[in-house]
C-alpha cells in the first residue's frame, strides 16, 4: 500500500473508533461510560494490532455462539473462559482486601451450591465421596489474631475421580457442607484427599486449550467460603503440596500461601479420638479473614 493510501486507511480506523466512543458519551450512569470508553478503546486497539481478519471474527463469533450454546445452569462457558483467560484471577487480585496476615483469595469456580448439607464440627463431608479420608482442621480468626467464633464456612471439593457431585447428574450430594467455627473460632471436619482434576474441556474453551497446546489441569484442591459479620468474605482453596499441576493450574488459582503439606498417616489413632481403618491423611490451615463486608 502507498504511504497516502496507508495514512487514509488509517484515519478511517480510527474514525470509527471515535465514532463509537462518542456513542456512549451520554451513558448517564458515568461508570458505565467509562467502563464503556475503556471497553472500546482497548477493543479496538486489539483489533488494530492483530490486523483482524474477516475470518478471524467469523471463529471468534462462531466460538462465543458455541460458548451461549453449552451454557446452561450446570454449565457456565463464559466463566470458564475468564478463568482461562486470567480474568478471573486478575479480578480476584484488583479486588482483594489489602490485609496484610489475611489468608488469600482465589477463583469461586463453577461447582458452589447454595444449600450445602449442614455438617457439625468434626462431620464428615465427603458423606460418599470416594478418595482417602483427610481430616481437616484449624482456626478462624482476624489479622490481629482474634478467634472468630460461628463463622459459616462452606466447603466443597472433587471426589478422587476428580468430579464434583454436580457432575454425575444423578442428584448425589457428596464432598461439599456447611458447617461454624466454634468457640475459639475452630473448626474441624472429615473429608477425602482432594485429587487433581480436567476443568470441562469437551467444549469450545477446551477446544481452544488444545489449539494453544495449553492443559485442562487444576491442582489437588480444598475450596472454602468463609464468612462472618463485620469481614470480608473468603473465597479461597487449599492446594496440596506435592501436586505436579501447581506450576500449570488451567485457571492460574494457585498462590503459595495457599500450598498446604497433607500428612499421610497409617494405623495411628486421628486428633478427634477414632481409630481410621487403613491409610487416612490430615490437613492443617487457619482461615485469616480481612474486616470488611460480607460480600
Ligand atoms: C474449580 O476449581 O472448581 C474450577 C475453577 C475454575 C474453572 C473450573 C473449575
Ligand atoms: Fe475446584
Amino acid at each position: 500500500m502507498r504511504i497516502d493510501d496507508r495514512t487514509r486507511a488509517s484515519g478511517r480506523e480510527q474514525a470509527v473508533t471515535e465514532e463509537v466512543l462518542a456513542s456512549f458519551d451520554a451513558t448517564p450512569d458515568p461508570r458505565l461510560r467509562e467502563v464503556m470508553h475503556s471497553l472500546v478503546r482497548h477493543l479496538h486497539s486489539f483489533a488494530r494490532e492483530v490486523r483482524l481478519s474477516e475470518r478471524e471474527w467469523d471463529a471468534a463469533i462462531e466460538f462465543l455462539t458455541r460458548a451461549g450454546h453449552i451454557t446452561d445452569a450446570h454449565r457456565q462457558e463464559f466463566i470458564l473462559l475468564s478463568d482461562v483467560l486470567g480474568l478471573s484471577m486478575l479480578t480476584v487480585a484488583i479486588n482483594e482486601a489489602a490485609a496484610p496476615g489475611a489468608t488469600e483469595s482465589t477463583v469461586f469456580g463453577p461447582f458452589f451450591v447454595d444449600e450445602a448439607p449442614e455438617v457439625p464440627l468434626g462431620g464428615d463431608i465427603a458423606r460418599g465421596a470416594a478418595g482417602t479420608p483427610c481430616y481437616v482442621s484449624g482456626q478462624v480468626r482476624s489479622v490481629t489474631g482474634a478467634p472468630i467464633e460461628g463463622a459459616k464456612i462452606e466447603v466443597w471439593e472433587a471426589d478422587d475421580d476428580g468430579f464434583y457431585d454436580v457432575q454425575y447428574l444423578d442428584g448425589r450430594s457428596a464432598g461439599r457442607g456447611r458447617l461454624r467455627s466454634g468457640d475459639d473460632g475452630e473448626y474441624r471436619f472429615w473429608s477425602v484427599l482432594p485429587a487433581p482434576y480436567p476443568i470441562p474441556h469437551d467444549g469450545p474453551v477446551g477446544d481452544l486449550l488444545t489449539a494453544t497446546g495449553r492443559g485442562p489441569m487444576r491442582p489437588a484442591h480444598l475450596h472454602f467460603m468463609v464468612t462472618a459479620p463485620g469481614f470480608r468474605t473468603l473465597i479461597t482453596h487449599l492446594f496440596v503440596a506435592g501436586d505436579p499441576y501447581l506450576d500449570c493450574d488451567a485457571v492460574f488459582g494457585v498462590k503459595p500461601g495457599l500450598i498446604v503439606e497433607a500428612a499421610h498417616h497409617l494405623g495411628e489413632p486421628a486428633p478427634d479420638g477414632t481409630h481410621p481403618r487403613g491409610a487416612w491423611t490430615s490437613i492443617a490451615f487457619d482461615l485469616v479473614l480481612a474486616t470488611g463486608h460480607t460480600r
